[in-house]
């Protein structure tokens, strides 16, 4: 199978399960069931459900298991994705190719929706622990959880707008990419691993890969902020010059940026080497995130 293929295939899968788990409901909260389907079925690239569905695949073939968690794992990144872009935090008009949250249902709104996709993201994994070998879907719920929180995405929220302040050196801001956008990346392929009944030396091979990739995505990131289209990306170009963001252009020039990307993305490569060629499909994956233009 190619790539392109194994990758649309996994995107229907989390489409199609994403499309029935917020039951819009006649009552007196329709609106907040509205506003969620609004920004998770937008579309969006998957990346992270099919990260963890690709982790998972190493071990087991059939994804029925793992699907909650994948799903799971895209809400909790909506609820980020909505919040970041609230007025009190990047204050953006567009997403995933329609405006922003709270321009379609206003802000109080907006932030209940977040919330709520936050919610029923744990209601959704919990559930599906219930059945089959608990233990691993336990771990696997508390590797998401963490990396949601103030030692992941959370964090990295919190450094990047407190900014200059906490954020003077390519360092300082490699560790806050690594919260607020490698933490998430990293935790699918993990909890994918462990729900797959990975060992502890694969859980870490796929650990360094998630951490190379997610810092080169959201370096790749900054780049499309700068030299992407509002038509190709569905959000509006030129948000971090807007907000005097520090972004990996403030420390790089645009040339050494793009060569950094290719650099982490080669180390992250090299981390799953040991899989052969059952990661092929990760191992194409990260070359297909360098030059994404979405
Ligand atoms: C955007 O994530 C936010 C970052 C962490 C850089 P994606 O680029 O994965 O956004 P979607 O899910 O495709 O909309
Ligand atoms: C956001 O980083 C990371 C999140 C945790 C949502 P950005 O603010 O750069 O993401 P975009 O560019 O708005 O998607
Ligand atoms: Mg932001
Ligand atoms: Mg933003
Ligand atoms: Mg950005």
């Amino acid at each position: 199978m190619e790539f392109k293929t194994w990758f649309e295939e996994k995107v229907s899968l989390v489409d199609e399960y994403l499309q029935h788990i917020i039951e819009v409901k006649d009552n007196p909260q329709k609106i907040i069931y509205e506003a969620m389907n609004y920004s998770l079925l937008s579309g969006g690239k998957r990346l992270r459900p099919v990260l963890l569905l690709g982790a998972y695949e190493i071990f087991k073939e059939d994804l029925t298991e793992a699907l909650p968690f994948a799903a799971a794992i895209e809400m909790i990144h909506t609820y980020s994705l909505i919040h970041d872009d609230l007025p009190a935090m990047d204050n953006d008009d567009y997403r995933r190719g329609k405006l922003t949250n709270h321009k379609k249902f206003g802000e109080a709104n907006a932030i209940l929706a977040g919330d709520a996709l936050l919610n029923k993201a744990f209601e959704t994994a919990l559930d599906a622990a219930l059945s089959g070998n608990s233990m691993n879907k336990i771990k696997a719920l508390l590797i998401i959880s963490q990396s949601s929180g103030t030692e992941g995405m959370i964090g990295g929220q919190v450094v990047d707008m407190e900014g200059p302040s906490k954020i003077s050196s390519i360092e300082d801001l490699k560790y806050m990419y690594s919260l607020k956008t490698g933490a998430l990346i990293k935790s699918s392929l993990v909890a994918g691993a462990v729900l797959g009944g990975a060992k502890k030396t694969e859980i870490k091979a796929l650990e360094t890969y998630g951490e190379k990739l997610g810092i080169a995505f959201q370096i790749k990131d900054d780049i499309l902020d700068v030299t992407g289209t509002q038509e190709m990306l569905g959000k509006t170009i030129g948000s971090d010059a807007a907000n005097n963001k520090i972004t990996y252009l403030t420390f790089k020039s645009m040339e050494e940026s793009k060569a950094d990307v290719e650099k982490l993305t080669e180390e992250a490569i090299g981390s799953i080497k040991v899989f052969g060629s059952k990661a092929k499909y990760l191992l194409e994956l990260a070359k297909y995130l360098t030059h994404r233009e979405k």
